[in-house]
């Protein structure tokens, strides 16, 4: 579809870039510079003729005067659909008619349709690794960020049509295993029918109290070593011990995703590649990549700085595999098996260097090996800290565990919720309350810049003002409620032609609207969905300022079928932009 296109500023960007190329002299080095615009310049400004004007010593305004006359050349920028304009120095500002407006919404205003238009990812296959918590502990508020931030990357690349295959890299072949088979032995458990929770605690226990003693003393150390290399030579006792761990970890991390609606389509943990191991190894000693060092492996990026004097360890000296080698392992796996045109990694900023390592490795490796290489990313993210600036912990000084983050969000938005509309039936409360819970602690995670740090505040997530969950929850149960409350005959189902959006806040409204896909090509760019919090908390604004000036249901059928049309398209767009966020979303509150 030629008119009107799913991404105006792309549309924009290139076909203007097209006619001051072919048709002002302006050389291929010019592109347009197509930008959102404040309100009072138009929805779209083009400031590609300041930078040629630099280029070539020719005043930028004279440039841009000559760029707009080829532009109205164009039956494509007929006067019926956009306003054009040279601007100060030399800007070309754009405005859409309220025409072209309409025509916009009509076309790519719902939902499905949205979904339709964008493709651009279709065929590919994007393999998400995120959660990945290690065996053995609970999840905590150091786990968050991954799971949140993972799960909303995975819709966003659904919804331009890639093949997301998310997989859950638990950590169950570590050296964990050799402190807690020790202290299981000596303290005599085995783990025999536990409830999950209760069996994390006892083997969280467990882990403390052996990890003081090989901290403490040698001969423990090594009986831990050595627990761990019978457990990864395949000693069956052992194996049965920690396949028991594993099930009542993977129990207990599955309650938490069930309470935050997150799901895998993969859990394998780095235990699932211990028979491929020794093929990296032997590939990687064959390309010359690996360096042998009594029996641990290395490799060396000697042209890159700080990596020379700090190897990639990919097995240790007494043969033990390793998070590298089993990581290693994984990217084959799913290049090969999993056909991965893509592997992104939701971990947290401390791991820079494993995967910056980890990548340069498998570059070097698969073009030795003739292996096709997938596009590798580390989404790397800061950390939560308390409202005090530190890492927030429980009064006894452990990290929160994530179901009681969960548990305390709910009760705390139950509450609220019972205190605002009591008459309730508690069935309702109680889904309302897990929805604006579970909802404000994500929402308060993705609207932060992934990159840094911020200070977890219940009372900034939950509050029913400002950027967060609730607010635009709430916003969006009241469109729906407008919508349930309008007379049908003014519904747009027919597809009756509406009128051209008129100048104020409708217009207001509507080019807040025409930015949203540009908005998820931006989240798409680098991966930070805090873009799109910003754009729906600014939706919601605008309709608010809108619904406040304009009266919606009135006297003249025509502008009401409108404005319906405006609220309906707004309630879409906020809906679709909370569910890419992960967010669960009521029509009522
Ligand atoms: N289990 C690791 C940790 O808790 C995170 C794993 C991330 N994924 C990966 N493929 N390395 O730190």
């Amino acid at each position: 579809m030629e008119w009107p296109p799913f991404d105006l500023q792309h549309h924009l960007e290139e076909h203007l870039t097209r006619v001051g190329r072919e048709n002002c002299g302006f050389g291929e080095e010019f592109s347009a510079q197509v930008q959102l615009a404040p309100a009072r310049f138009g929805d779209f400004q083009a400031n590609g003729a300041l930078a040629q004007g630099k280029r070539s010593q020719i005043p930028p305004r004279q440039l841009a005067q000559r760029w707009l006359e080829a532009v109205r050349g164009e039956e494509m920028f007929s006067p019926t659909r956009y306003e054009l304009q040279v601007a100060g120095g030399g800007f070309l500002n754009i405005a859409l008619s309220g025409q072209a407006m309409v025509e916009w919404l009509a076309a790519h205003g719902d939902g499905d349709a949205l979904r339709r238009s964008a493709r651009e990812l279709d065929g590919r296959t994007c393999v998400v690794d995120f959660s990945s918590p290690n065996s053995a502990k609970q999840m905590h508020v150091g786990h968050l960020r991954s799971l949140v931030l993972g799960d909303a990357i995975c819709r966003i690349l659904e919804f331009f049509g890639a093949r997301v295959i998310r997989d859950n890299h638990i950590g169950d072949w570590g050296t964990q295993f050799g402190i807690l088979l020790r202290q299981m032995a000596r303290e005599g458990v085995t783990l025999e029918e536990m409830e999950p929770e209760e069996g994390l605690k006892l083997l969280e226990g467990l882990y403390r109290r052996g990890f003081r003693e090989v901290e403490e003393s040698e001969e423990a150390l090594r009986e831990a070593r050595e627990e761990l290399v019978a457990l990864q030579g395949g000693d069956r006792a052992r194996l049965a011990l920690w396949e028991r761990i594993n099930a009542i970890s993977l129990a207990a991390f599955q309650q938490i995703y069930d309470l935050c609606s997150v799901h895998f389509d993969l859990v394998r943990g780095e235990s699932c590649y211990r028979d491929s191991l020794d093929r990296v190894f032997r590939e990687l000693l064959d390309c010359a990549i690996a360096e042998e060092d009594g029996g641990a492996l290395a490799v060396f990026h000697r042209d890159h700085g700080r990596f020379c004097t700090q190897p990639f360890l990919i097995r240790k000296s007494d043969g033990a595999s390793n998070y590298a080698s089993s990581d290693l392992a994984t990217v084959l796996y799913r290049v090969e098996r999993l056909g991965a045109d893509a592997i992104l990694y939701a971990v947290d900023a401390r791991q820079q260097d494993h995967f910056q390592q980890l990548f340069l490795t498998v570059e070097r490796w698969f073009a030795r090996m003739g292996y096709r290489l997938p596009e590798l990313r580390h989404i790397s993210f800061g950390t939560i800290c308390g409202e005090d600036g530190r890492a927030i912990r429980t009064r006894s000084g452990e990290p929160i565990p994530l179901r009681q983050l969960f548990s305390e969000a709910i009760a705390r938005a139950l509450a609220i919720v019972e205190k605002k509309n009591p008459g309730l039936d508690g069935e309702s409360r109680r889904r309302i309350a897990r929805a604006v819970g579970v909802g404000a602690i994500k929402y308060g995670d993705l609207c932060q810049n992934r990159t840094s740090d911020y200070a977890f505040s219940w009372d900034r997530m939950l509050s029913f003002d400002g950027n967060t969950a609730p607010y635009l929850l709430y916003a969006l149960a009241r469109l729906h409620a407008i919508a349930r409350h309008a007379p049908r005959e003014l519904s747009n189902e027919a597809g009756e032609a509406i009128s051209p959006i008129r100048d104020g806040e409708e217009r207001a409204l509507a080019r807040k609207l025409l930015h949203f896909p540009t908005t998820l090509h931006q989240v798409l760019a680098d991966f930070r969905p805090h873009l799109l919090c910003t754009y729906l908390y600014e939706l919601a604004g605008e309709f608010s300022s809108f619904y406040a000036a304009c009266r919606v249901i009135g006297p003249d059928r025509d502008e009401s079928r409108r404005r319906l049309f405006l609220c309906s398209r707004t309630r879409t767009f906020l809906q679709l932009g909370l569910e890419l966020l992960g967010l669960e979303t009521l029509e009522q509150m």
